[in-house]
């Protein structure tokens, strides 16, 4: 079957709020044309984000009453520990409150003033902890991805000729690590291939240079490669997942996306040196190096989770509902970013407002009009997420000027995907009245988040 049904079943539900298109208006304008400021309960279906939106399982609550709540020693924090050293195969694992909770610690302790980080595209809150620590971001994907209609099967990858003459002009030494995201949420969740992975990995113990995977999505990214990469065809979900990590020297992890878990996160490696460091500044920014920012409850969830998440049908599904909103919405001429990634669908608002220009800010107001059409609330990822040069203070100018369409883990069904469907191509047909906005409000860190706009 081409999409397969769900591999679960419903056993507690939520409703969520169906209100009228002059509701919407007030409730947009009251939130500054920023979909990040409406409140949840004006919202129909919601795909903001697919982090810390995950449905949990049965398992994962029957867990969540087994916390050992001790300030230090935590039962499952041993577990957790055991879970992420089987799946991910790191020897060190520090938890955090979060995702950026571990790239604030790992940036602080590798970077120096003056340093170049590269990475297959941009992250927000990645590149914000690199800059804050006196590096520069260095952009190595290959150039497919920033070309949202270019088919590759593994978009994320990274482009080794770039990042050799990043090595070339600036040096080994300048290079506190390059940072591989697995997938690549900004390029549409593109996966990297374990060929790719191999040969980065090669590339950088010649220069020995450390190699950290963002590893948020690296369950997607599993998928991907079993699905296209021919020698993995036939491999579990679960060996796939190890293989990618023997070719990093660590990871940060946003628990809140593969770990299935609605808040967690954690910071991997293999340096026994670096563990010892981490686990000095975890003490200062989110607690005892055996608990990091998590309650005893949510390492357990997180480490059922994880377990869950290798289950090829969990994983199958997921993507296949990504795909099945694509699908739809390619049929219908909508402009998407192709290939279909993991997490979300990107609509292209370049070519979906091509009368446009992007300080009008095409991928904001589009988000705002899908939440008016339709009560679906999506995100702009294009200008406003980019933010400015902090040199010039120039706004960055991304080729990929997206609102994403994130879908929650284990959270709705193909005829939620139906709905949301409709609501985009209707907005599609009236697409030559939609107007820019102006920026009234900005933020100076992470602007997306909180600025406000005005229609112009
Ligand atoms: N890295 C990637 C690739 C992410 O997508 C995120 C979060 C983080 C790091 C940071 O993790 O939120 O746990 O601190 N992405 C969310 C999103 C916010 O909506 O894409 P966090």
């Amino acid at each position: 079957m081409r999409y397969p049904s769900e591999p679960y079943k419903i056993k507690v539900v939520e409703p969520f709020a169906v209100t009228t298109r002059e509701q919407r208006q007030t409730f947009i304008e009251e939130a500054g044309y920023n979909t990040f400021l409406l409140k949840s309960e004006q919202v129909g279906i919601d795909l903001l984000t697919d982090s810390g939106t995950t449905a949990m399982s049965d398992n994962q609550w029957a867990g969540m009453m087994m916390g050992d709540e001790a300030y230090s020693g935590s039962r499952n924090f041993l577990h957790l520990q055991d879970i992420v050293r089987k799946y991910y195969g790191f020897k060190y694992i520090v938890p955090t409150h979060q995702g950026r909770g571990a790239e604030n610690i790992l940036s602080t302790l590798m970077i120096e003033d003056g340093d170049y980080v590269p990475g297959n595209m941009y992250f927000t809150t990645t590149r914000a902890h690199q800059e804050r620590n006196g590096a520069s971001f260095v952009d190595i994907i290959i150039e497919e991805a920033h070309n949202s209609q270019f088919d590759h099967p593994f978009k994320g990858n990274v482009d080794l000729a770039k990042l050799q003459d990043l090595i070339n002009r600036v040096g080994a030494d300048k290079i506190p690590y390059v940072c591989v995201a697995v997938t690549v949420n900004l390029a549409g969740g593109q996966p990297v291939s374990m060929q790719n992975l191999r040969e980065v990995k090669a590339l950088c113990s010649r220069h020995k240079i450390p190699v950290m995977f963002d590893a948020t999505r690296c369950v997607e990214n599993a998928f991907f490669i079993k699905e296209r990469e021919e020698a993995y065809r036939d491999a579990s979900i679960a060996d796939i997942l190890h293989e990618m990590m023997s070719y990093a020297d660590g990871c940060t992890m946003s628990g809140k996306k593969d770990c299935l878990v609605n808040i967690g996160g954690f910071l991997c490696m293999n340096d026994h040196d670096l563990y010892q460091r981490a686990t000095e500044i975890v003490v200062l920014f989110e607690g005892m190096p055996s608990y990091g920012g998590m309650a005893g409850r949510d390492m357990e969830a997180m480490a059922r989770g994880i377990e869950e998440s290798v289950d090829y049908h969990y994983i199958q599904h997921r993507v296949a509902q990504c795909r099945y909103l694509g699908d739809k919405l390619t049929e219908a001429g909508v402009p998407i970013v192709r290939p279909v990634g993991g997490h979300a669908v990107f609509l292209d608002a370049r070519a979906f407002l091509p009368h446009l220009e992007q300080e009008k800010f095409p991928a904001q107001v589009l988000a705002a009009e899908l939440y008016l059409e339709s009560g679906v609330r999506s995100m702009e990822r294009g200008i406003v997420s980019a933010g400015r040069n902090k040199q010039t203070g120039e706004h960055h100018k991304p080729k990929l000027e997206l609102v994403r369409l994130t879908i929650p883990r284990r959270v709705y069904t193909y005829a939620h995907l139906d709905d949301v469907a409709e609501g985009v191509i209707s907005l599609f047909k009236r697409r030559d009245q939609i107007k820019g906005l102006k920026m009234v409000y900005e933020p100076r860190l992470l602007r997306f988040f909180t600025a406000r706009f005005e229609p112009l």
